[in-house]
């Protein structure tokens, strides 16, 4: 694989990035959680395109993004009440929803399932290609499979430079971990993966209880243990732990709170994020790519609180660091 990959920014650009997806291309967009890598959904040159450009299993299904609640129908059949009400409430946001999916629904969207995941996402330049292309559009994220995922144009080219067609630069994502993926088909609506949308935001919205997949040995295609992984190994300490080890020159250290370290630190390598859940999960992804570009011997993760605010940071943390 040995394309150029453009950079475009829009409005100016869409027309180039809508005539790039017609031809089954993919082109790497900033929704508000992570840059996703858009595909027609209903090409299956561009799915194809897309599993060779991140080098991702074929049995790992992929979301389609729509920019409008109405075309719901247009891929899931046997819809629920409860899907349009998480919807009303959530999109565009960073809330997937798992459906049955229609019969014309390629099965290499979704790893030959009978479901399919939907989600709106609240980006405008997201929107703007879904309508312009005229499609729905299959969107992992952007980066080699199992790499860290990106939340700057610049993280999509160190994975995807050369493998892709084109990246719109649209600035950071706000929000910066991926969405939560929410299963609608069962008795008791499951999240598959948490993410920005809690337990608590989504059972509030349908009066009634929801679980998670990962409490009840449900297993979710594609939630693979290893995950999100810079090249340099990372490993998860406690505060305690940090502050007695310390940090040495080749190290780096992503921590939520303010550890007290001994000795000369390299402010370069230690990135201090924040306490408050949404603001750490903006800037974590972009830590791991800032720290991962030092070359450093070790990237220390300061472990944090096991709060529900906490819940998808923590599982995104345990598949950084699995071995
Ligand atoms: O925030 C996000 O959701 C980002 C942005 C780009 O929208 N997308 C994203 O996609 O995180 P990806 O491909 O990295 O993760 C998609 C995951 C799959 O790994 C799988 O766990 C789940 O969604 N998934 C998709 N379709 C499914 C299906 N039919 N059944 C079960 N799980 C499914
Ligand atoms: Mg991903």
């Amino acid at each position: 694989m040995n394309k150029t990959t453009l950079t475009l920014s829009f409005p100016e650009d869409i027309d180039t990035a809508a005539r790039l997806i017609q031809k089954g291309e993919c082109v790497a967009v900033k929704t508000e959680t992570v840059y996703g890598l858009a595909g027609d959904a209903n090409n299956p040159l561009a799915i194809e395109n897309i599993f060779q450009a991140k080098a991702r299993p074929t049995s790992n299904p992929l979301i389609v993004h729509i920019a409008d609640i109405d075309d719901i129908v247009k891929w899931a059949r046997d819809i629920p009440e409860s899907a349009y009400q998480l919807a009303n409430a959530y999109w565009p946001g960073p809330l997937s929803i798992l459906l049955k999916k229609q019969p014309w629904v390629s099965g290499s969207v979704t790893a030959g399932q009978d479901t399919v995941v939907l989600r709106f996402p609240d980006s405008q330049d997201f929107i703007a290609l879904i309508k312009a292309s005229k499609a729905g559009l299959a969107a992992p994220s952007a980066n080699k499979y199992k790499f860290i995922s990106p939340t700057t144009a610049e993280h999509v080219l160190t994975s995807l430079n050369g493998r892709i067609a084109a990246v719109v630069d649209g600035g950071d994502a706000e929000v910066g971990i991926e969405s939560t993926i929410i299963d609608v088909t069962r008795d008791i609506p499951t999240i598959l993966r948490p993410g920005p949308i809690d337990d608590i935001m989504l059972s509030d919205t349908l009066h009634r209880e929801v679980r998670y997949a990962a409490n009840l040995g449900i297993t979710v295609p594609g939630s693979a243990k290893q995950h999100y992984q810079p090249n340099t190994p990372v490993f998860l300490l406690s505060t305690k732990e940090i502050e007695c080890k310390g940090l040495r020159r080749n190290e780096g250290l992503i921590s939520y709170s303010s550890p007290r370290l001994s000795g000369h630190i390299d402010e370069e390598n230690h990135l201090q994020l924040s306490s408050e859940p949404s603001h750490y999960s903006k800037r974590f992804y972009d830590a791991l790519h800032q720290l991962d570009k030092l070359a450093l011997s070790c990237i220390y993760l300061e472990s944090t609180p096991t709060t529900t605010p906490w819940i998808a940071i923590n599982n995104r943390i345990g598949r950084v660091v699995a071995g």
